[in-house]
């Protein structure tokens, strides 16, 4: 049985897109990861991809009028790429409700949060400024709503009281990599199934 397709987006160090790269190297992953496409062409995470052997593209936005515009460049070579899911792994960028119209149900995001807690930037300042006991990450299938689409999987860790934003960040990753590719492996299955 073929692999589901999968691209991952990210605009920086990317190491969300290498736990996904890594986990997809088992030879009984349902996706394999054809692509890498980068917000900016300075992310850290191209080389790695690049040196995977994987197909990289960076597509700023910097170089399109609009954020149509944008995502329609992105759409144009993730079709030509075959894609069948998308995993945004830190990509900073929001996309359009077209472009997730287009890929309805098929794209993944992270977040550093318990959602519905904490959407948006700067999660884990606002978790310890609030005194959250608890914080973590959640995999949710990407709707036009910022943040707001269906939770697959979360992840939680202590708030400890000497939590600094980076050594609760740090925290939080280590579940980030943990859950991201077990929920790309059931979109991957779904997708698989849906072939048949
Ligand atoms: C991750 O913590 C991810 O959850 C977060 O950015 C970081 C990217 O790290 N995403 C968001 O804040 C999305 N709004 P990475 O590039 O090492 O995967």
């Amino acid at each position: 049985m073929s692999k589901a397709r999968t691209a991952v987006l990210i605009s920086g160090r990317g190491s969300n897109m290498m736990a996904l790269v890594e986990a997809a190297r088992a030879p009984e992953y349902p996706a394999e990861i054809v692509c890498v496409v980068s917000s900016r062409a300075d992310a850290g995470g191209l080389d790695f991809a690049a040196a995977n052997g994987i197909a990289t593209r960076a597509i700023s936005h910097k170089d399109y009028a609009t954020r149509e515009a944008y995502d329609s460049a992105i759409d144009v070579y993730l079709r030509s790429m075959k894609v069948e899911a998308i995993a945004l792994a830190g990509f900073m960028r929001v996309l359009s409700a077209d472009f997730v119209a287009g890929w309805d149900g098929r794209i993944l995001n992270i977040h550093p949060s318990l959602l519905p807690a904490y959407k948006g930037l700067h999660t884990h300042e606002r978790a310890i400024a609030d005194g959250a006991r608890i914080a973590g990450c959640s995999v949710h299938l990407v709707t036009p709503e910022l943040d707001g689409g269906p939770v697959l999987l979360q992840a939680e860790v202590p708030v400890l009281p000497a939590d600094t934003p980076g050594t609760l960040a740090a925290r939080v990753l280590r579940q980030e990599h943990r859950i991201y590719p077990q929920a790309l492996a059931w979109l991957a299955n779904r997708i698989i199934e849906d072939r048949e």
